[in-house]
């Protein structure tokens, strides 16, 4: 017989699509969310390592499911949406807005294309993610949209202004989406890391020192914490 702790922490039967989960936090969340029983489906643009992962995680006895999508292109967003209502029934409990990009340049030397870049995968991507998954959050009747945004959105970190503002913009499109949403019991969270040892760190010379005392396991209390929670922390 399963035990209360079990009973209280149990995601089965639950359903959550978790963007960017084959490396970095987004594989950590999917460990975790399986885990407690959660059925996923999670993107990214690399087949080989989907099919890796996914191997990995069968071995596991998790439930995941994976499928390419370029999250920087709207119609790929709309093909993940319609495979996510299709293995889901057209119900979502949980979406993870997690895959995300980084630059650290000076504010001067930003280019139109850097700029572009980091708001459409940071910002818009996960915004339009938001509103397509928005019919399926709310037919689940209980669901929950978490964000993964950075420290670098609350606080000024050397050369990272555009970075930092997109993450700003979902810290903010978080406490809007938990008003707007709260009446179809969407309850609407952030995660706000700092730095975490991942690849999103490879090309961030500036930080390489800092990698080895990085850890992932707080961030993953946090996220999974928000997921379960029935209430709307914000940040
Ligand atoms: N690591 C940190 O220090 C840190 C700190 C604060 C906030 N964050 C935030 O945390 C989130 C996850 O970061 P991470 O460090 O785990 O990054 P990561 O290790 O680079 O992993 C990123 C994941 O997103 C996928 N991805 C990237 N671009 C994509 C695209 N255009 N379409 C679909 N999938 C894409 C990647 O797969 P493919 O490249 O194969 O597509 C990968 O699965 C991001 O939003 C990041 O801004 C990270």
């Amino acid at each position: 017989m399963a035990s209360s702790r079990e009973q209280r922490w149990s995601l089965k039967g639950m359903t959550a699509l978790v963007t960017g989960g084959t490396r970095g936090i987004g594989y950590s969340i999917v460990e975790e969310l399986a885990g407690f029983g959660a059925t996923i489906h999670t993107c990214s643009r690399n087949q080989k390592e989907i099919d890796e992962r996914l191997e990995e995680w069968k071995g596991k006895g998790y439930n995941v499911s994976g499928s390419v999508c370029d999250l920087l292109v709207k119609e790929q967003r709309e093909d993940l949406m319609k495979i996510v209502s299709s293995i889901f029934d057209g119900k979502l409990n949980i979406l993870i807005n997690n895959a995300g990009i980084t630059l650290i340049k000076d504010a001067s030397e930003h280019t139109t294309e850097d700029y572009t870049f980091i708001m459409g995968m940071n910002f818009q991507s996960p915004f339009h993610l938001s509103q397509l998954s928005h019919p399926l959050l709310k037919a689940s009747g209980d669901a929950s949209v978490v964000f993964i945004s950075s420290v670098s959105g609350v606080t000024a970190l050397p050369s990272m202004s555009v970075y930092a503002a997109s993450k700003g913009a979902i810290n903010q499109l978080t406490k809007n989406l938990a008003c707007e949403w709260a009446k179809d019991n969407i309850r609407t969270n952030t995660v706000a890391p700092w730095g975490v040892n991942t690849t999103i760190l490879n090309n961030v010379r500036s930080l390489q020192s800092l990698r080895n005392t990085l850890t992932i396991s707080f961030l993953k209390f946090q996220t999974l914490t928000l997921a379960f929670s029935h209430f709307s922390n914000y940040i």
